[in-house]
């Protein structure tokens, strides 16, 4: 349970908000790559962290990312002219290039200088691995360009998708690092979704509900583990990474690829569900691919904007009859929309001066806690906040039996680390 004023505090991510700005300490996914196919190609609208901005490619293949709007009168620049190294206003033929600077302004006097004077806010955008990244806080800060495994494997490794989910973010990520529905929520599909299926570490999931949770402190956020019982005393760990302020890396279970979520706000009362997939050290199979492309496993079948297509409109598509059958607990279709329906149907931002938290919600409170401490180190000191560090982001997550006696965090020290080729700790 939270206060009212430390909710408001955790949910708002605007400009001029104190996590807003901290936000900002952060590289973020802004796109994926292919939103922005080929060179000059139409912009994008890009909405984040409350900031209406619009991303384009130029002539030479230079991303940008700025105010959506024209300096001149507030014409939106997503009907511009992509052409010749800028976005040209279509209302009276304002130009700016990647950096938001004017470089034209063909209604003025020949001679006029005016044009250098005018740039629009602008933030950079780079491609690394298959995602465009941005960094919206104050330029001397800028850190170096975020390192998750997911980006830095070679490509045919890797695969990554984006949704629109209709909520804060932070509901989101506080599903991303409950373990606990898991065996309930998506309990029908653990045994069934191509990219889950066929792993021991499902059986202990599904026999036993009642985890343990031990959240320890990591450099970058939080381990949280998730002790459940195995055969003959031992005990089957899953240990999920997450690294401030919104990344998580789900255990993995067998051979599967490994995944988790990036959330990103949009504005206060909607985010973005980054979903990846990757294999630390090999490439991911057609089927696998294919499969992420259906919508299975964490990705989910979208519409052109990205919304999915079994929406809040829809009801999300219920099907009371699978419901009943126990074919999906919740009568949901596939883990993404099992999470964005229930965690939608809290509001766009649940109150949490009325929640009611047990044991298995420790890794939610402790998340609370390290990000309210981030802030308040961040505005009273200018503290840099955890995971802005590149070694905090070099982090896997692992799945293992353990026997009862051994720590997980002594145990499995060496393989929450992204050891380039080295294969995951998996059950
Ligand atoms: S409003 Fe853009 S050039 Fe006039
Ligand atoms: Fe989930």
């Amino acid at each position: 349970m939270l206060r009212k004023e430390q909710n408001d505090l955790l949910t708002r991510t605007g400009p001029d908000t104190p996590f807003g700005r901290m936000f900002r300490c952060y590289w973020i996914p802004a796109l994926l790559a292919e939103e922005l196919p080929e060179n000059d190609c139409p912009p994008v609208r890009v909405k984040l962290l409350s900031e209406r901005l619009i991303a384009f490619r130029d002539t030479d293949g230079h991303y940008g990312l700025m105010d959506e709007f024209c300096a001149h009168r507030g014409v939106s620049l997503w009907f511009g002219r992509n052409e010749e190294c800028g976005l040209r206003c279509p209302y009276h033929g304002w130009k700016y290039d990647v950096t938001g600077q004017c470089v034209d302004m063909p209604n003025e006097p020949e001679q006029s200088a005016f044009a250098k004077k005018v740039k629009l806010q602008s933030y950079p955008l780079v491609e690394r691995g298959g995602v465009l990244w941005t960094y919206m806080g104050p330029p001397e800060s800028q850190p170096p360009l975020a390192e998750y495994e997911f980006a830095m494997v070679p490509p045919p490794q890797t695969y990554t998708s984006k949704r629109w989910q209709e909520c804060n973010w932070l509901q989101a990520m506080e599903g991303g690092i409950d373990s606990s529905h898991v065996s309930f929520l998506h309990r029908g599909d653990i045994n069934t979704d191509p990219l889950f299926k066929g792993s021991r570490g499902n059986q202990y999931n599904l026999g036993d509900l009642r985890p343990v949770f031990e959240v320890v402190e990591s450099a970058g956020g939080l381990f949280i583990g998730a002790r459940r019982n195995a055969e003959n005393g031992q005990y089957y760990w899953r240990i999920t990474q997450w690294v401030m302020p919104s990344f998580t890396i789900i255990p993995p279970r067998g051979n599967h690829s490994v995944h988790g979520h990036f959330w990103i706000p949009i504005d206060d009362e909607n985010c973005w569900a980054w979903s990846f997939d990757y294999h630390p050290t090999r490439d991911l199979t057609d089927a696998e691919l294919a499969a992420m492309r259906a919508g299975k496993g964490i990705h989910a079948k979208v519409d052109t904007n990205f919304r999915p297509i079994a929406n809040k409109d829809n009801d999300y598509l219920m099907d009371r009859a699978a419901q009943k059958a126990g074919r999906t607990y919740s009568g949901i279709e596939g883990f993404a929309l099992q999470d964005a329906s229930i965690q939608e149907s809290m509001g766009p931002i649940v109150d949490r001066t009325k929640e009611t938290l047990v044991s298995t919600d420790s890794g939610i409170i402790m998340a609370r806690q390290r990000l309210l401490r981030a802030i308040k180190g961040f505005v009273e000191q200018d503290v840099t906040p955890p995971g802005v560090a590149l070694e905090h982001q070099r982090v896997r997550s692992a799945a293992l039996v353990l026997p009862p006696d051994q720590p997980f965090k002594d145990a499995a020290r060496e393989v929450l680390i992204a050891h380039p080729g080295v294969a995951p700790a998996s059950v």
